[in-house]
């Protein structure tokens, strides 16, 4: 969606104060190109909804774990919650601190975990029992002071969210039951090198109502009520960001303030991808060809859902724009299609645009910066695009990632 970074200006759409043609010029399409302005006033409006509590805020890398944009966050103040020790390595490269990162993640495997604890990782958040036995045994072995854990509860709610991006109901593969969490937390002992110091709950992305959130931190603060040391409550990502002007979702001030009364006490984190960078970024490609097939009208760009996966996958909607704002002249509905050989290679549906629009005009796939690159492929063998990053001065911008080539696409092969 068009907001306060990404608007028309004369008539032509920008990114702050740069026209997405100037950008168009040097990199051609398609190319991601992030807001840096944008990112860094999320942050502050996270923080500020949250300030009664003093969050702690580790941005969380998998929604873009661009360099450039990670590094900007990173000194803002933003720690990180990395989910492989790649995106552990990623961080250190932006300049996290290693104490100011969360480790997560349900499968980690045992040299990952011993990457970041050789490393000093500030949190681990525990999904599986067999984890701590492991962690305990590395913690022995480096003679380091005990690892800082948090357990990841699975709370069983239900949040209101597309079910692919629900993590917190019960059959979920995610997080520890309450049955296992109590249990564990009896045992303490067993794990002399561990420190027990949080609970971890993260019940989805893109939650449009903080009902189940709330539920889920009543839970953790009963499982923690017992242990005065367990003082730390993450309580994950899931901030919501409008996709379309038709879309209901709270206002992160109110979400928030549902929560702090239950969060009064607590040494909290949050761990915000979406929220951060979805609206921040945008995917601009070119139009290939203009078909019409009975009823349809379909515009063929040369982005696909190698480059955004998210309507394909999660059904996602993303507002499509020219690059021109459209006057008040006809409008027509177009199927936005790639050239992927997939039937659901389909980036919108029944997206009002321009009638005239033909080969060669560029379109702009709008809140594309969280889970859009990140989850770029290169199926099809597609090189990957570009990334541009508009600085915080909203003037200057620069190529923070160049397109990828064939022989990157080969480079791996032996
Ligand atoms: C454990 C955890 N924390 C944080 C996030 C980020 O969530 P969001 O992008 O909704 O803020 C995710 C997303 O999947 C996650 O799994």
């Amino acid at each position: 969606m068009l907001n306060d970074s990404i608007q028309y200006q004369s008539g032509i759409l920008c990114c702050d104060s740069v026209a997405l043609k100037d950008i168009l010029i040097q990199t051609g399409t398609p190319v991601y190109i992030y807001s840096l302005k944008r990112a860094l006033s999320n942050l502050e409006r996270i923080r500020q909804a949250f300030a009664a509590v003093h969050p702690h805020i580790h941005y969380s890398a998998k929604a873009n774990a661009n360099l450039a944009v990670l590094g900007a966050l990173v000194q803002a103040g933003a720690g990180v919650d990395a989910v492989s020790a790649g995106e552990i390595h990623r961080a250190f490269l932006a300049g996290a601190d290693p104490a100011d990162i969360v480790f997560a993640g349900v499968g980690k495997t045992p040299n990952e975990l011993g990457y970041a604890l050789e490393h000093g990782v500030g949190w681990i958040n525990v999904e599986n029992v067999g984890e701590l036995q492991i962690i305990n045994d590395i913690v022995a072995g480096l003679g380091r002071t005990p690892a800082r854990v948090a357990l990841r509860l699975n709370p069983d709610v239900s949040a209101n969210t597309h079910h692919h991006i629900a993590t917190g109901h019960g059959t979920a593969k995610f997080g520890l039951s309450a049955e296992v969490v109590r249990g564990v937390l009896k045992q303490q002992a067993d794990y002399p090198h561990i420190r027990f110091d949080g609970l971890h709950i993260h019940i989805g992305s893109q939650l449009h109502d903080s009902r189940a959130t709330r539920q889920a931190v009543q839970l953790a603060r009963e499982l923690m009520a017992p242990y005065p040391d367990i003082r730390t409550l993450n309580i994950g990502g899931g901030l919501p960001v409008a996709y379309s002007p038709d879309e209901t979702i709270p206002d992160w001030n109110d979400f928030a303030s549902d929560l702090l009364s239950l969060l009064e006490g607590c040494e909290v984190i949050l761990e915000p991808g979406r929220s951060i960078i979805a609206d921040a970024g945008l995917l601009a490609t070119s139009v290939l060809y203009r078909k019409q097939q009975n009823e349809h009208t379909l515009l063929i760009t040369d982005s696909s859902m190698a480059e955004l996966i998210r309507p394909a996958l999660y059904e996602a909607h993303h507002e499509i724009v020219p690059l021109f704002q459209p006057t008040e002249k006809d409008s027509l509905s177009y199927e936005i299609v790639g050239p992927v050989c997939e039937s659901s290679d389909v980036l919108g549906h029944n997206v009002s645009l321009p009638d005239d629009l033909r080969a060669g005009d560029v379109l702009a796939i709008l809140t594309a910066g969280a889970y859009g690159m990140a989850m770029a492929s290169n199926y099809n063998q597609r090189v990957r695009p570009p990334e541009v990053v508009v600085s915080e001065d909203g003037k200057s911008w620069f190529i923070a990632r160049r397109r990828e080539t064939w022989d990157d696409l080969l480079r791996t092969e032996l």
